[in-house]
């Protein structure tokens, strides 16, 4: 097996092959979602939030990417690698832009990156693009501006909206990204767009009819139980049986039931005492 390309990717939306994409911050979760079969793997900057506990992705740093992508590179076989451009890494000039995109790369291990925003975007796109490096966009919700929305709320819901929405797809597509992010957009809106484009897009609150759907490991393994946005699908609940095996390993540590001998490394010749003098 061999890392999934753009390439392989387009293929897919060409072939009507939906694209499953799914977070990771690490390089155990790596391995795990990608023995199961996903064919892309985000390094989100949802990490603020996911592992940092952080309210918002504002605070990540391009360093945090860097890191967090190395991490995840070295537990993929099969899946293609994309990492997030953080809140002003890209957003200076195209240069600026150009730059920390080629550090995802050289130093975070990425296939490929992506980065927010519609028309505001492209000529950063446009520049990260004619380096060699493939992009993917993101529009609808975009977190890195959620002050700017209001809050975490669905996009592209009127009229003036949904066509601004349209036009933003279009200009990343002619920006060269070879796919695109629509984050909480009305399904029919989404379905509008994936019919426009010649590139995959890969929806999270976006309905059906994207080419491909992406949801942050975390919250479909149900490892917080108390994050249930409408789009969310939980495929498991493990904050329960974690908190229960931690729960069972506190008490036997504290009843010494835990390491029992079968857990003990124990000397050949346990009747001979050591005798040290000091
Ligand atoms: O940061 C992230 O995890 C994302 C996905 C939710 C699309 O951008």
């Amino acid at each position: 097996m061999r890392r999934k390309t753009v390439l392989d990717l387009q293929k897919m939306k060409a072939e009507n092959n939906k694209i499953a994409m799914i977070t990771a911050y690490d390089a155990t979760m790596a391995k795990l979602v990608d023995a199961a079969g996903v064919d892309m793997v985000l390094v989100g900057d949802s990490v603020g939030m996911v592992v940092q506990g952080l309210e918002d992705t504002l605070s990540v740093t391009l360093d945090d990417m860097v890191y967090h992508g190395r991490c995840v590179s070295r537990g993929l076989k099969n899946a293609h690698l994309t990492v997030d451009l953080p809140f002003m890494s890209y957003q200076i000039s195209p240069e600026q832009a150009l730059e920390s995109a080629g550090r995802l790369v050289q130093e975070g291990k990425a296939q490929s990156v992506k980065l927010e925003g519609g028309e505001r975007s492209a000529p950063a796109i446009e520049k990260i693009v004619n380096a060699g490096i493939p992009v993917v966009g993101h529009i609808g919700l975009t977190p890195q501006s959620v002050h700017t929305l209001g809050g975490w709320r669905v996009q592209g819901r009127g009229d003036a909206a949904a066509e601004q929405l349209i036009q933003d797809a279009m200009a990343i597509q002619d920006a060269g990204a070879f796919a695109v992010v629509l984050e909480m957009v009305p399904a029919e809106l989404a379905s509008e767009v994936t019919a426009a484009l010649r590139i995959p897009t890969i929806g999270i609150g976006a309905g059906v009819d994207c080419d491909g759907q992406v949801l942050v490991c975390n919250d479909l393994l149900g490892f917080d139980l108390g994050f249930s946005p409408k789009f969310l699908k939980r495929y498991a609940e493990l904050q329960n049986p974690i908190g229960e095996a931690v729960a069972r390993y506190v008490e036997e540590v504290r009843n010494g039931a835990f390491p029992s001998s079968e857990h003990s490394f124990h000397r050949k010749n346990p009747a001979k005492k050591i005798t040290r003098l000091y």
